[in-house]
């Protein structure tokens, strides 16, 4: 056999990988499949790379962060890696103080809840983002065809961890400063809106091939109050991701209700958690709408034909949208057995 013939051809390199296929609203052969928070504490070879460094000096060290990155993509075999970094980052690279307390979220020393603490945020130097810039460099090196996802908190998930000073339920500080205050909100919303597109544009500068934004607590949200408080600054925050090019997604939890407002900031794929099934996603979004998820992440941990029939039933109603990306409904839960995520990536394969 000629030894041209084992190696991958010119047209192989230049093919486009199936998950940016599946973005842009194609059926490659297999479903793709990732997990959101798949870098991270399911995983043994985390708890010991991170042993004795605190989280976000973690996100900070791009040979470390990319490492992170690298390690599920390595051990499941995914369709891409999604950066591992958090959505505080560009909160403390503007230089507000925040932590990430473990078992517990994020954490403010000083909350941000009135006009005078909003005049005061700080802006991001564009030069903060080097470390990030550098690890999305060494992770799209080390990964060679497989996409690379960046990501970004949307401006409202991000506020709430700046007015409520945590993490909170029900944001009930942060719609009542919504309401009160409209223009410190939106001033507040402004910020955030800036700082966190930086933050995904430096990675999709660097070499990601898509980028997702997480306004993962929305869900508490009016339709009335996202449509007006919060989308317009997310479509801001896309601004610039958008000029780019790339396939945007963005997902929220408990947010069947706004996905047609979600849809609507210039995303090109919604994805939807365990709350609804894929196929009544598909109905109030339009059929042409890319959607990615959305197994429970609860039956990971149970018995394997109960995931399997989840599994299958996902796959079946996820038919009914143009194109669809397999995940979780929301992150990897810290207690997964990883073999199971292995599994699952193998039995996508096999039947999706
Ligand atoms: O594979 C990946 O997805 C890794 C990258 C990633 C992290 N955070 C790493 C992380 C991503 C995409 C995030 C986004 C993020 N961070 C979101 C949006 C996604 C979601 O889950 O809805 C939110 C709300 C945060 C804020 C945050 N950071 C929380 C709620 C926590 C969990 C706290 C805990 O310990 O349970 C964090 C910390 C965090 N971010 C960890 C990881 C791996 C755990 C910290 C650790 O390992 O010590």
């Amino acid at each position: 056999m000629p030894l041209e013939s084992s190696h991958p051809t010119l047209a192989d390199s230049y093919a486009v990988p199936p998950l940016i296929r599946a973005y842009r609203g194609e059926r490659p052969e297999t479903a793709p499949v990732w997990f959101m928070r798949q870098a991270g504490r399911s995983l043994p070879e985390y708890r010991e790379l991170r042993v004795g460094t605190d989280m976000l000096d973690a996100c900070l060290d791009p040979e470390l962060a990319s490492e992170i990155t690298l390690q599920p993509v390595r051990r499941h075999g995914v369709d891409a890696g999604i950066f591992f970094s958090d959505i505080v980052i560009p909160v403390r690279l503007a230089g507000v103080d925040v932590r990430i307390v473990p078992g517990r979220g994020p954490v403010l020393e000083h909350p941000v809840r009135t006009a005078a603490d909003v005049a005061s945020l700080p802006p991001l130097d564009p030069a903060a983002l080097e470390p990030i810039r550098e690890a999305v460099r060494l992770t799209v090196a080390g990964l060679g065809g497989t996409p690379l996802i960046g990501f970004a908190g949307a401006p409202y998930t991000l506020a709430s961890y700046l007015v409520e000073g945590g993490p909170s339920k029900e944001q009930l500080r942060t719609r009542a400063l919504m309401h009160s205050d409209p223009e410190t909100w939106a001033a507040l919303l402004s910020w955030c809106a800036d700082i966190t597109g930086a933050f995904l544009e430096a990675q999709l500068e660097a070499g990601a091939s898509a980028g997702q934004l997480f306004d993962s607590w929305a869900g508490s949200l009016s339709l009335a109050d996202y449509t007006a408080h919060v989308a317009p600054h997310s479509a801001r925050a896309l601004e610039r991701a958008k000029a780019l090019g790339v396939p945007l997604v963005h997902f929220g939890v408990g947010t069947g209700e706004l996905l047609a407002a979600m849809h609507g900031v210039g995303v090109d794929v919604m994805g939807v958690d365990w709350r609804i099934p894929l196929d009544e996603a598909s109905r109030r979004l339009g059929a042409d709408v890319p959607l990615q998820g959305n197994i429970d992440p609860a039956l990971l941990a149970a018995p394997w034909p109960v995931l399997e029939a989840h599994i299958v039933d996902v796959l079946e109603r996820g038919r009914a949208a143009k194109a669809h990306v397999v995940n979780l409904g929301h992150g990897v839960p810290p207690e997964t057995d990883p073999t199971v995520l292995t599994r699952v990536v193998e039995f996508v394969r096999a039947h999706g």
